[in-house]
């Protein structure tokens, strides 16, 4: 997503180049063991602990929902969590997962604001339990040009909606996330404006398969994918789905959010997966399955909608190349 370069025309690392989590794991145990024989209470030895603490992957029940589960191969474990983009850890793909480990998903609160009747403030704990937890697998595509294929852990965020009641009044939706410069050394860049706030309309925040999301491969979020609380909107491109929120605002009118602010030609408030509409300067017309098409391999149609065509009833008579 960086501004004015192409960033397919970047020499962007396959996943095969990142580092093997076998090499990883033996590189942290490494610092561990380092760290054990230094003095106890030494920077290093923080630094491990809190690195395995972020990765522990504490195991979340939720009960697969067979009506949301896309047909296509999984995406492996460690590609979704080394491939990433969470601006507030570095620019590069593989920066989230290796400095979110500073980031606290605990404890940690969202509090629910604007035109509702019930406002409120809920820890992670009461947000996790608000409706039953489901496993549902989507394909997420990043504007970028490349796709992965996640099984997500959470409910339709409908069922908060309904339950905080928001108003007449309430026409968009509004996601505000954490910028917090200790634990997250991304915000000192002016890269974007933070915090990275995304929204959606009200109909589409209602449509089942928005996602409140909590979890992802039966275990709580990794730091770097959006710890403890993000969306996923599967048929919008990645960058509506805002990682990390603490604020959940019911708005009037629609909200500015983060990329449209930075480069409004570029990045439109709907952002519907569309292989029809070329982004300015790169064709949304194919994709880059992570960890199965290779640099020099065909590249793979893009669907409209991300394969999820029951939203289009959401845009009957929209000019889909105006509010892109
Ligand atoms: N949320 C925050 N807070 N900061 C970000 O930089 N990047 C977005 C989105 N949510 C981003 C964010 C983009 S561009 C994409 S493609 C997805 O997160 C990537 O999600 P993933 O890393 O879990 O695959």
């Amino acid at each position: 997503m960086l501004i004015k370069l192409n960033p397919d025309g970047i020499v962007q690392p396959s996943p095969s180049e990142i580092t093997p989590e076998h090499v990883y794991l033996n590189r942290r145990q490494f610092i561990a063991r380092i760290a054990a024989t230094a003095a106890a209470g030494s920077a290093l030895w923080e630094m491990a602990n809190r690195e395995a603490f972020a990765q522990a992957g504490t195991r979340l029940a939720a009960r697969r929902n067979a009506a949301y589960v896309a047909p296509d191969k999984v995406t492996e474990f460690h590609d979704a969590t080394h491939y990433n983009n969470f601006y507030e850890f570095g620019t590069d793909k593989e920066d989230p997962a290796a400095n979110a480990h500073t980031l606290r998903p605990r404890p940690w609160t969202v509090s629910i604001e604007g035109e509702v009747k019930k406002p409120q403030t809920l820890d992670i704990d009461s947000l996790r339990k608000m409706a039953p937890l489901e496993e549902r697998i989507y394909r997420l595509r990043c504007v970028e040009g490349w796709s992965m294929v996640i099984p997500w852990v959470g409910y339709s965020l409908s069922e908060l909606i309904k339950r905080v009641e928001p108003t007449s009044n309430a026409k968009y939706v509004e996601f505000i996330t954490l910028a917090d410069p200790k634990q997250m050394p991304g915000v000192r860049s002016r890269i974007l404006q933070w915090p990275y706030t995304e929204g959606l309309r009200m109909d589409e925040a209602m449509h089942p398969l928005a996602l409140l999301t909590v979890g992802m491969y039966g275990q709580v979020l990794p730091n770097q994918n959006g710890a403890p609380v993000r969306v996923i909107v599967p048929w919008k491109y990645g960058f509506k789905s805002g990682k990390s929120i603490v604020k959940i605002r019911f708005v009037r009118d629609q909200p500015r959010t983060s990329w449209n602010v930075s480069a409004p030609d570029e990045y439109g408030f709907y952002a519907n997966v569309n292989p029809k509409v070329d982004h300015p300067r790169w064709s949304q017309a194919t994709e880059r399955r992570i960890g199965e098409d290779g640099f020099f391999k065909r590249k793979r149609e893009t669907l409209m909608f991300n394969g999820y065509p029951d939203v289009a009833r959401l845009y009957g008579g929209m000019d889909l190349r105006k509010y892109y």
